[in-house]
């Protein structure tokens, strides 16, 4: 299988960023964790973090056809970005949507979402471990689909 990981604006930032709030791991320990689980699993897994919406954009478009699932935490465009909803939906890739923080016990802006309502799931305030189970979960229903 092929999945592709996406994270948003400012997620480069994670373990220095308001750790109270995002904890102490960086973004490469997280996805040098994501990478070998996927090894283990015969996926192959891909990344990209990026500060700019349309590069997210742009790589969920070249996802058609390659890439058969995608774990994205759109960051701050979670709350703003009708433009990352309809790539999501013009590709028709099914997707987790996981946030580090409890989104829903924080600002009432964040408690709003673009992608929850298409998204297959949503997992939020688990910290890094979000990611680990939208892996599973993503890895058990393609292999769901193959049988
Ligand atoms: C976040 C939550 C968002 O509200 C925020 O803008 C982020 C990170 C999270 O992982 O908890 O940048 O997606």
């Amino acid at each position: 299988f092929n999945i592709l990981v996406l994270n948003g604006p400012n997620l480069n930032m994670l373990g220095k960023r308001e750790p109270t709030i995002y904890g102490a791991q960086n973004l490469d320990e997280i996805v040098t964790g994501l990478n070998e689980k996927a090894s283990q699993q015969n996926v192959a897994l891909s990344h990209l973090q990026s500060n700019a919406e349309h590069e997210l954009i742009d790589a969920i478009h070249q996802s058609l056809n390659k890439i058969d699932y995608i774990i994205i935490n759109p960051a701050a465009y979670t709350h703003t970005s009708v433009a990352l909803r309809d790539a999501l939906l013009a590709v028709n890739i099914p997707f987790v949507e996981v946030h580090l923080s409890n989104v829903h016990v924080r600002e009432s802006f964040r408690h709003q979402s673009y992608l929850s309502d298409v998204a297959q799931g949503v997992i939020c305030g688990l910290g890094p471990k979000g990611y680990e189970f939208a892996l599973d979960y993503a890895i058990d229903s393609l292999s769901a689909q193959k049988n």
